[in-house]
């Protein structure tokens, strides 16, 4: 994206609504801007397509992976599912969700009457960190200004935030994830249920404390959901 530089002046805010004291740098501040600036979902994507403002991300990305809309198209947007950043699947494919992780997604969500065509599904970072390392504070910042501006945009319900990098966007970088998930909170006038991450529902298997929380919680989700609104 054009608006998107690189350097090293710095602003006064952090990542999330409640994110991490990480003050902008100028690559930050101009994708804020960049992303303010688009009128539509449309150009949102025209305008991310071509996003340097992270270097290595974007020297080793194969796609940027901005999101799904749902079926429906933009408005009224019931919910919104926040992921951590593409993996290699995503990368290739140019979606969110669609490998092993995705597929668990897709099931726990049939399980409480959720289709995926019905959601809006997006990561804190668009481009997938190499090697699926963990996103780094700065790559978090600079992607801040797409992920406003798409949730803004989207106007959901809810927002759900799955895994803790996507927690700490929304709740702050000192969140845990035990203590805060199960139930619903209030940030910035939006509603956030804030959940395990399927891989690590994955990673800690059947039995394991990440499967249960993040089934509890996505029904918690269904239930809260406003009917009137999709
Ligand atoms: N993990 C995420 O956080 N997001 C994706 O899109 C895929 C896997």
């Amino acid at each position: 994206m054009s608006g998107a530089s690189r350097g090293g002046a710095v602003g006064p805010r952090g990542p999330g609504p409640g994110g991490p004291r990480v003050r902008l740098d100028a690559a930050a501040l101009a994708v804020a801007a960049t992303a303010g600036g688009c009128a539509s979902w449309d150009e949102v994507r025209g305008a991310a397509a071509g996003c340097v403002a992270c270097p290595e991300l974007a020297a080793t990305r194969n796609t940027v992976v901005v999101g799904d809309l749902p079926a429906g198209g933009l408005r009224p947007v019931r919910l919104v599912l926040v992921g951590e950043a593409p993996g290699a699947d995503e990368d290739r494919v140019g979606r969110p969700f669609v490998g092993r992780a995705g597929r668990l997604l897709d099931e726990l969500l049939a399980e409480v009457g959720l289709a995926r065509a019905e959601i809006a599904v997006l990561n804190v970072l668009q481009c997938r960190p190499p090697g699926n390392r963990a996103p780094k504070p700065a790559e978090v910042a600079r992607c801040r200004g797409w992920l406003v501006r798409k949730l803004d945009l989207l106007d959901p319900g809810l927002v759900c935030a799955l895994g803790r990098t996507a927690a700490a966007w929304f709740l702050g970088s000192s969140v845990r994830l035990a203590a805060v998930r199960g139930r619903v909170h209030e940030v910035d006038g939006r509603r956030v249920v804030a959940t395990y991450h399927p891989s690590a529902a994955i990673r800690f298997g059947p039995a394991g404390a990440p499967l249960a929380g993040l089934r509890a919680d996505l029904a918690l989700v269904a239930g809260v959901l406003d009917p009137a609104a999709g």
